[in-house]
């Protein structure tokens, strides 16, 4: 496999030009330039309501459905409408839990974990009015894992979903999504799964993945604040509708998108797929456009891979530091978030330290506040957390590094 070429990744993004070095990819990615130019070009030239017969209305709605359309190809949506835009990951899972409500039936059993971020737990704990009864899958304390051994003792014939995160925004950790979906869909169950930290870094492919309900955020993904759910048709079907009256559950997905969509940013978003595509051609990929963003995500793994192993050695070598997470990378199955504490230094401290150099970096309970209650972490003030994108760079590492010597060697 050809490398890739950083310093043509770099180029596609404005803010890269810039002496900070971005390593907080996992809170949210830099911007592609051409994402901003689709934005700008929309909002200039075709900013119209839908929908009218008027030839500029007729090209504003041929652009808000092209754009629907590439998201459904990067994400491999068996149909176009089984795409539901919305501001944010949060939202839309607020958007899906409000829309179960009225068929929750006292008893029914979620299951949710306490390693997601709080948007996959939250809109699912409120259910709880309507009688559901929630179980926590908990992490393995030692392993760092959510251990299917432990998830099959919750499952019951009751189960009507299980809620969980495809990567941990703060573990780094893949979780085996296909699997659980065959464990729960064998009990009549459903799955949502949290793609926002595994989406930055994997080619999404909502048919493989077995869930019943896919979200993430294109923030995350070189895009604007903005998000998509994928649920399959059948089941959106059944959902009641939240929009006026007179759209009914039939009008998928504009049920689930009152107001509409926000027209700009979805254009923006087309932006990422057609980025992907030519990233995947340059390092020789032919075929679908599918399979030239598989070979760019190839890419970007092994790339990612490298700077993961180059900080994760260097922690792995200091008696203080403790990584939150799996301390090696893995057979891919690890992304490149890293997550670490230093003993007797509150995590704070030693981001500050850094923000000095102008490195992005941050520490917090990343909204997974659960998890950390769980490793009991927050008295240090949760982690300090490094991640990287496929546009960092090794010298950017090896910046951070030398900067956090500081700090970690002082025992
Ligand atoms: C794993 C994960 N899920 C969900 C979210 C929430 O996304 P949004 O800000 O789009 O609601 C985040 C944001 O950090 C996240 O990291």
């Amino acid at each position: 496999m050809k490398p890739l070429h950083l310093p043509s990744i770099r180029a596609a993004f404005p803010a890269l030009a810039s002496d900070c070095v971005y390593l907080d990819n996992a809170g949210g990615s830099q911007v592609l330039r051409r994402v901003a130019d689709r934005i700008h070009d929309y909002l200039l030239t075709t900013s119209v309501q839908l929908g009218a017969s008027y030839a500029q209305s007729q090209r504003a709605s041929e652009r808000v459905l092209a754009a629907r359309r590439a998201v459904a190809e990067m994400i491999n949506a068996a149909h176009e409408d089984e795409v539901v835009m919305g501001a944010a990951t949060t939202a839309l899972m607020f958007i899906l839990t409000q829309a179960l409500l009225p068929g929750i039936k006292p008893g029914d059993e979620i299951i949710v974990t306490n390693t997601d971020h709080e948007a996959n737990i939250g809109g699912w704990m409120r259910l709880q009015q309507a009688g559901a009864v929630i179980k926590i899958w908990e992490v393995n304390c030692d392993s760092l894992m959510l251990e299917l051994a432990d998830l099959d003792k919750l499952l019951t014939a009751r189960t009507t979903w299980v809620a969980m995160t495809h990567a941990s925004n703060v573990l780094g950790s893949v979780n085996p999504v296909a699997e659980v979906a065959r464990r729960v869909h064998a009990l009549g169950g459903r799955l949502c799964v949290d793609g926002v930290a595994y989406a930055p870094h994997r080619l999404v492919d909502v048919q493989a993945s077995d869930a019943d309900i896919y979200v993430f955020s294109f923030y995350k993904v070189f895009g604007p604040h903005y998000a998509v759910l994928w649920g399959r048709r059948e089941l959106l079907l059944s959902l009641p509708s939240l929009n006026h009256y007179f759209i009914g559950p039939e009008v998928l997905p504009y049920k689930l998108q009152p107001g509409n969509v926000n027209f700009e940013l979805s254009w923006g978003c087309a932006g990422i797929g057609e980025y992907l595509q030519e990233v995947g051609s340059s390092l020789g990929a032919l075929g679908s456009g599918r399979q030239r963003m598989q070979a760019a995500f190839d890419a970007f793994a092994h790339h990612e891979d490298q700077l993961a192993e180059q900080l994760l050695s260097y922690l792995r070598s200091k008696p203080g530091v403790r990584i939150i997470g799996h301390d090696r990378v893995t057979d891919g199955n690890r992304m490149p978030t890293i997550s670490f504490v230093v003993a007797g230094q509150q995590s704070e401290a030693i981001v500050r330290h850094v923000d000095k150099s102008g490195i992005g970096i941050r520490f917090g309970d990343f909204y997974a506040r659960r998890l950390i209650e769980a490793l009991d972490l927050q008295t240090q003030g949760g982690v300090v957390r490094v991640s990287m994108a496929h546009y960092n760079t090794a010298e950017e590492i090896a910046r951070l590094i030398g900067c956090l010597e500081a700090c970690v060697s002082r025992r």
